[in-house]
């Protein structure tokens, strides 16, 4: 049997509320999580195919950006490699896969997520059309994209996806599921202002990152708090209650970072800047009662959440008091999206 031909998808980026922080077994969380699926924020993966059963092996070729990038090719030739049990034509197979993503690449915004779920959603495409299925399998593809990166999983859902078995009737470890359709619709139209206080490479890789967690003291306590987290989260998402969905989504950040503070070897990933712009949003927030919030992912940067309604208002504010804190006065407009998308 021979199939070729090439696809091409976009997937965003995913800005998580509650946090995946600790693994185990073939990239299995610990402890549920939950997030904002981005919309400018996005990876475009082209690959092209040619598959034989006649010839023997899979071989890779990787472009990121129009350049042959060996370091983030080879772990995806090893991704690739791990998964022929749920994609068995990859062991007869050669790839051409090109990448390039819509956020400048020293921006801080970690790409792995919407990396891995774009290639993912290309290598269901592909499955599709060896089937002769008319729908890609959505949760086959969120399942790959969690073996190439954990929290790319949410990032293969529109909106709002949730990762990690817990009451929430479906959810799974294996893959994230859809949530948005159970909140109050203030969250269809959320903001995520992305303030890059340092452009820098992180100091501490996801994958080293959640090894941490493994001779953390809090290890058990920090995952029974996220998981009733959650809960709490989703109730108050479903209510529209922006102050309890607010003070949570800030502590889950600020817990993150508390337990690299403290972690062995400790990571300190927060600059002086991220914390002035912690305390100028806290202000604002007490002086006007606007509901706007904050999240860190594992790096300096501050994601700024907030409703559609207040945008020219916060868009204001923040010219004046949060640009100057920015690396080169750098903000990345996001916003929730509506997940990967095929291209001709
Ligand atoms: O998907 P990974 O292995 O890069 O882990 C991501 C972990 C955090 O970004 C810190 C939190 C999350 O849930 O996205």
């Amino acid at each position: 049997m021979t199939y070729n031909g090439a696809i091409r998808w976009t997937s965003p980026s995913n800005i998580a509320l509650i946090k995946y922080w600790g693994k185990h077994g073939r990239q299995l969380p610990r402890n549920p999580s939950i997030s904002f699926t981005l919309s400018n924020c996005i990876s475009d993966t082209s690959v092209h195919y040619d598959i034989d059963s006649a010839h023997d092996g899979l071989s890779v070729d990787f472009h990121f950006e129009d350049k042959p990038n060996t370091a983030f090719g080879s772990r995806i030739e090893k991704f690739l490699g791990s998964i022929t049990d749920h994609l068995p034509w990859l062991d007869h197979c050669r790839l051409k896969i090109s990448s390039r993503n819509s956020f400048p690449h020293s921006s801080g915004i970690a790409s792995s997520a919407s990396a891995m779920s774009a290639l993912a959603m290309c290598l269901v495409d592909i499955q599709q059309s060896i089937d002769q299925s008319n729908e890609p399998n959505m949760m086959l593809a969120s399942s790959l994209a969690r073996l190439g990166s954990g929290s790319a999983s949410r990032s293969t859902i529109p909106q709002i996806g949730q990762w990690g078995h817990c009451e929430i009737p479906g959810s799974s470890d294996l893959y994230a599921i859809p949530y948005a359709d159970q909140v109050d619709p203030v969250f269809h139209h959320y903001h995520d202002d992305i303030c890059i206080v340092s452009a820098d490479e992180k100091s501490v890789s996801s994958s080293a990152g959640h090894g941490l967690m493994d001779k953390s003291v809090f290890a058990e306590q920090r995952y029974t708090q996220a998981g009733q987290r959650l809960i709490t989260l989703t109730h108050a998402m479903k209510a529209g209650d922006l102050e309890t969905f607010g003070a949570l989504v800030e502590d889950e950040a600020l817990t993150l970072h508390g337990l690299m503070l403290c972690s062995e070897p400790s990571f300190v990933l927060m600059e002086p800047n991220t914390i002035s712009i912690i305390q100028a949003i806290r202000s604002y927030r007490r002086d006007t009662g606007i509901p706007v919030h904050f999240t860190l992912d594992a790096g300096p940067n501050i994601h700024m959440l907030y409703p559609d309604e207040y945008s020219a208002e916060i868009t204001a504010w923040s010219q004046q008091v949060i640009k100057p804190l920015c690396h080169n006065g750098r903000i990345i407009k996001d916003h929730i999206g509506n997940g990967p998308k095929k291209l001709k």
